[in-house]
């Protein structure tokens, strides 16, 4: 069933449908003020942290409550509804409603007999505070009374868990106030408090642009027996005008809003963790309500377009385009700026930056922002420590220079990681190589940069260590050891055991620092033979003629044989190895078969197969998830990308777009009952065949999918590869394309890109005319460009 469609123009997300098979959401804000809002107006928000910083509560893996509800009640026949569907869910034939999830913003426009009703929940530019705004238009013909009631429920205290399971202490700690036109709820008012009479604590419910015609701070209130589709306030018409003290504190406020036939009138319901100053000070900002509202939003609108703006695509494939141009690359944003921060499956206990998650995530924006890329970069670098280790996890407070590492029992203590992952360093090479090729900033290369516990080096200096702390981890046979985990956390293979994944990330890493130590000709000397050296070792053990193998047991059981009754066929090494380049074209394009023929599902390719059951080996976590789940042979998501890369490098563009086809969201857009979640948005993993519900897709928008199927789709797909030359445009594309329009900025210059399929080719282009200028397909360099570029890539 289809529930919704992108509206590629507004780059919106248009749910027609409210009644979705799970609550899809969007983000609003930043961490700094978090605030996931869904179809249902359900989600948080939270101050920093989701976990320690919680300001409205909501029920996990529940019935997606409670929300930001804003409940309209007509005042002459006592009848009420919602501005979203939900809570009150009125029949669908006759409430006609359409959520649009735009980028950092999510309207509900919804009739209702004949009020016709807008509210926009937005978080301001650089803003902590969030805005709910309500705007009715009286459509029926006739003057209507109507009552606005707005309505969030707090938590007690700003730790989730204890608002939620340490009620003897956290529900009496809160009272709320009133004050003219918000309700402010105090919490262990008498404790640290500041000159000022605040303690920081105080969260404020307001409203402008109307006058409060009753209130209530005590959610028992506002709700009496009833429930959130019909609560008692808005059954009576109105609130008690109680407050809390003790028990649970809630914002409810009413205003009325009477509307001649065919007016608008607008107010807006203003949130945040204020003191009782800071909340008049921000309500009374939005007096003129629509001016301020359509500035914020335009505001809003303009940041997150212009981020999107460096890359857009036109090719046969629509939904290809809105992932790449819209939705994909918001989510992208999206998990560069949260990290694994909060979800509707998660909230914030992780407190800190997972090291490879992170260094991956900033490769998903590169292409659309490299300067605020390479901040994170600079900072990801400042967090490996001084052997060049990734820390397993970069606190938020990270203090470069400063920090302990999980050598000392008082990090261990503080983040719960005692150990080093194999890969997590290694990801710096692709992504300083991705930004240093983007921008041609080779100056970074050595730009100086504390480590995270001591000491500091130049980014090659950084870089040199981190292949250091490979090359002094090395198992049995001469590989990387695959330690506490490679990218896959499920595989431990200690510190003997080894890793061909990561045996082909610092075989790629060693080639990466070939050309960024072109000056230093005994180091590259060194790289050149450590590589060699490398590939052979891997080439003798680990290439059983159709696959890559996984890797090695401490006590030297091999992984992923084809002779293996269980877990024979495992897709990273595979891809890896063409990513790397260290399979050669014969072995590429018979290990790249092998994974079709093995792992590939209508959904995706699987992780591994078969999962794991009866023959785990004892480093094999994943045996802990059901068969075709997660890392036991779930189609993981993120693979999709290094897939869909691998292929698209060997010029197999129909494959390439088949991978890229089966597991995005977009492609179950008239499916959505299958995947469950978001059409819109990647999710974690899809289960596997072994699953009675194969193709339903899991842990939404904070995953690392979104940055790998990004690249695999500009790198791969588009084909846009920059070097520190310049720049190569090699599409591998369905030879059924005629062919398709790009518009990319390159180190501020435009390219306008047409690429000419008439041949109906797939990869491996024939020609390019540059600017009028025709000749072999091939790099075109930095120095040949003009301000705006007319591009044709001759197929
Ligand atoms: C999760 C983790 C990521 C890991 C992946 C595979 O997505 O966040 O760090 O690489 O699982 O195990």
């Amino acid at each position: 069933m289809q529930y919704g469609y992108f509206d590629e123009k507004a780059r919106e997300y248009v749910i027609t449908n409210p009644n979705t098979p799970a609550p899809w959401a969007n983000y609003l804000g930043s961490p700094d003020y978090g605030a996931i809002i869904t179809v249902n107006a359900g989600g948080y928000s939270f101050v920093k942290s989701g976990a320690a910083g919680r300001i409205t509560r909501y029920i996990f893996n529940q019935f997606d409550e409670p929300g930001r509800y804003i409940y309209l009640r007509d005042e002459e026949t006592g009848e009420f509804w919602s501005a979203s569907w939900r809570p009150v869910r009125k029949p669908l034939e006759e409430y006609k409603t359409e959520c649009r999830h735009g980028t950092s913003y999510t309207e509900f426009i919804s009739e209702y007999k004949g009020i016709r009703s807008r509210a926009l929940y937005y978080v301001p530019m650089g803003a902590t505070h969030e805005v709910w705004r309500i705007s009715l238009e009286n459509l029926s013909g006739r003057p209507r009374k109507i009552s606005v009631f707005g309505y969030v429920e707090f938590t007690c205290d700003s730790f989730y868990t204890q608002d939620l399971v340490n009620m003897q202490y956290t529900q009496f700690i809160t009272r709320t106030d009133f004050k003219d036109s918000f309700i402010l709820e105090h919490i262990n008012e008498f404790c640290h408090v500041n000159p000022d009479g605040s303690n920081g604590s105080e969260r404020f419910f307001g409203v402008a642009g109307a006058k409060v015609a009753s209130y209530t701070g005590r959610r028992d209130a506002f709700l009496g027996r009833q429930r959130f589709d019909a609560p008692q306030a808005v059954l009576d018409g109105k609130c008690d005008n109680s407050l809390n003290y003790n028990g649970n504190p809630c914002g409810a406020l009413q205003v009325s809003l009477d509307l001649f036939a065919g007016e608008k009138k607008t107010a807006a319901f203003l949130m945040g963790q204020k003191t009782e100053s800071q909340a008049k000070e921000i309500i009374a900002r939005y007096d003129d309500t629509e001016k301020t509202v359509n500035a914020e939003l335009a505001e809003l609108i303009a940041y997150w377009h212009g981020e999107l703006e460096n890359l857009k695509v036109k090719t046969p494939d629509a939904r290809f385009d809105s992932m790449v141009n819209t939705w994909n690359a918001f989510q992208c944003f999206t998990t560069f700026v949260w990290s694994r921060a909060a979800s509707l499956i998660y909230c914030g206990e992780r407190n800190g930056y997972g090291y490879r998650d992170t260094v991956q995530d900033i490769q998903g924006i590169i292409h659309l922002d490299p300067e605020l890329a390479r901040k994170q970069l600079t900072f990801m670098l400042s967090a490996q420590v001084h052997h060049g280790a990734g820390l397993p996890l970069v606190k938020y407070s990270h203090n470069a220079g400063h920090e302990d590492t999980p050598e000392q029992e008082s990090y261990v203590r503080e983040t719960g990681h005692p150990h080093y992952r194999a890969d997590d360093a290694l990801w710096l090479f692709p992504t300083v190589y991705k930004y240093v090729a983007e921008t041609g900033n080779t100056a970074y290369l050595d730009e100086e940069i504390p480590f995270a516990d001591k000491d500091t080096g130049t980014v090659r200096e950084h870089l040199k260590r981190a292949i250091n702390f490979s090359m002094t981890h090395l198992g049995t046979h001469g590989m990387p050891a695959g330690l506490h985990a490679d990218w896959n956390d499920c595989l431990r293979l200690g510190a003997t055991g080894e890793s061909v994944f990561v045996a082909f990330q610092l075989y790629y890493a060693l080639r990466i620092m070939q050309e960024f130590c072109k000056n230093e000709p005994d180091y590259v000397k060194y790289l050149q033979d450590e590589a060699e050296k490398l590939l052979k070792i891997i080439n003798e053990n680990c290439f059983e003629d159709d696959r890559y193998i996984r890797g090695f047991t401490e006590d030297g059981q091999i992984i992923g044989s084809k002779k293996d009754n269980e877990a024979s066929m495992w897709m990273n090494p595979q891809s890896w190895a063409v990513i790397s380049g260290g399979a050669t074209p014969e072995q590429a394009d018979v290990i790249l078969q092998t994974a079709y023929d093995k792992l590939n599902t209508p959904y995706g390719v699987e992780l591994m197969t078969p999962a794991y059951r009866y023959e785990a080996f004892d480093g094999a976590a994943m045996i802990l998830f059901n068969p075709g789940t997660k890392e036991n042979g779930g189609i993981f998501c993120q693979i999709q990308g290094w897939a869909i890369l691998a292929e698209a490098l060997r010029g197999h563009g129909d494959r390439a777009f088949q991978y890229f086809a089966e597991s995005s969201p977009a492609s179950f857009n008239e499916d959505a009952d299958r995947r469950v979640i978001e059409p819109y948005v990647h999710g974690q993993f899809i289960e596997g065949h072994d699953s009675p519900y194969a193709g339903r897709s899991h842990v939404h928008w904070l995953t690392g999918t979104a940055s790998t199927v990004m690249v695999g789709c500009v790198e791969g797909i588009l084909g846009l590869r920059p070097t520190i030359e310049g720049i190569n445009i090699c599409p591998a594309i369905p030879a059924e394309w005629d062919g398709f329009t790009m518009e990319k900025v390159f180190r501020g210059k435009q390219l306008k890109i047409t690429v000419d399929n008439a041949a109906h080719k797939q990869g491996n282009p024939e020609k390019i005319v540059l600017n009028g200028e025709e000749r072999p397909a091939g790099l075109i360099k930095d120095s040949e460009l003009k301000d705006v570029n007319y591009i044709t890539v001759v197929m």
